[in-house]
């Protein structure tokens, strides 16, 4: 009881504060929140479908619905229609930007035009497979002289549903035998037997040899970035999800509990678990909240009585984030979470609210009103 009062009060907030920043908003693209406001990105940046994302949970429920979210995150999906058709901004995140978008939309009403997005975006997707290597290549050459053909980083785990969302919805298996391909080179990998996870994982391209580890947004090679571990735990989880297998599963729960083990008293984790001193420690809310779901996700997985320790996990951290990050009075501020932390080793969007803080945070709340259906 005493739960479901804080997560009533805190969908209100929630609602209230969207209400008044999707004015200014409206079908745009935010970001990371600088001095208050949100700073818009271009729809082809990999965080695009977190704020149509969010709209969509919100409308979703009858205590929340507003036929305005529904046209913002409706025009928003339709931007992304150039980014898609244009090719050359693709990357791999492309199940963030039309999971939380199309897929979400076609989930909602079973709308054609939607479909037909999300499966050509889950065909560019599968493009991306490298067959020596087992994976799905991460970025492109953005810089000169870029060479990252071999490269497969960890958050791409979250792209993985749109491939098997492409497989359940049109009944061909082949979206599926890539992600789990791609999954099982997550597990051989990228997750340690501690639990931790690398970011980057470099593979010779042409052979498919693993090469090296690369330390990317997490401090060092071989410290253990945050975020990075909440993509694992809410991949893997969805992974089993979708496909049902078990390795998937244990292996949300082994990088859970190394998540777990190491958060800090209020429940809401540094940027990276393992920081020499004199380093800042500055939290990352977005990695708390994302793995909040993951753990959420491992809960409705198992039984009863193993639930309760990832229950119990996912209330804290959310209900911490509600408590003591949350800017809910702050008129001044558009962030719904504050203290998120995008990339410390390039200082770009460090201790600010982040949108997919924002969303996940907004995800994990209707997971505890006793929704669990996801736009993944
Ligand atoms: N996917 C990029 C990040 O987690 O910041």
């Amino acid at each position: 009881m005493e739960q479901i009062k804080w997560v009533n009060e805190a969908w209100e907030k929630v609602h209230e504060k969207v209400t008044r920043t999707s004015i200014r908003i409206g079908a745009r693209f935010p970001h990371a929140s600088v001095d208050g406001a949100y700073v818009l990105e271009a729809p082809h940046w990999w965080t695009a479908g977190f704020w149509p994302g969010l709209l969509w949970l919100l409308y979703r429920d009858p205590e929340s619905r507003d036929e305005r979210f529904k046209d913002i995150a409706e025009a928003c999906e339709k931007q992304l229609d150039d980014v898609l058709i244009g090719y050359d901004q693709l990357d791999h995140d492309m199940g963030f930007m039309w999971s939380l978008t199309s897929v979400a939309r076609y989930k909602l009403f079973g709308e054609e035009q939607s479909r037909k997005r999300a499966l050509l975006a889950a065909s560019v997707l599968s493009g991306r497979f490298n067959v020596k290597g087992n994976y799905i290549r991460a970025w492109n050459p953005w810089g000169e002289g870029d060479r990252n053909e071999g490269w497969a980083i960890i958050d791409c785990m979250m792209n993985l549903p749109l491939l098997y969302w492409a497989s359940e919805t049109t009944g061909d298996p082949r979206f599926k035998h890539l992600a789990m391909e791609h999954a099982d080179t997550v597990l051989a990998h990228f997750i340690r037997t501690d639990g931790s996870v690398n970011h980057i994982v470099i593979f010779d391209p042409q052979t498919g040899e693993f090469e090296s580890v690369n330390g990317g947004q997490g401090y060092a090679p071989n410290s253990a970035w945050s975020r990075g571990a909440s993509w694992a735990i809410c991949g893997m989880a969805l992974s089993y999800r979708y496909t049902g297998e078990i390795r998937y599963l244990e292996a949300a729960k082994r990088v859970s509990h190394f998540f777990m083990a190491n958060l800090p008293e209020d429940s809401v984790p540094h940027w990276d678990f393992r920081l020499p001193p004199g380093v800042e420690r500055y939290r990352d809310t977005s990695a708390g909240a994302c793995a909040a779901c993951g753990l959420l996700e491992i809960a409705r997985s198992v039984s009863e009585e193993e639930a309760a320790l990832y229950q119990k996990a996912a209330d804290s951290i959310l209900r911490s984030l509600y408590e003591n990050y949350g800017a809910w009075d702050n008129q001044e501020e558009e962030g719904l979470i504050l203290h998120g932390t995008s990339h410390y080793p390039e200082r770009r969007n460090v201790d600010v609210p982040l949108i997919y803080g924002d969303y996940f945070f907004v995800e994990g709340l209707a997971r505890l009103k006793g929704n669990s259906d996801t736009f993944w």
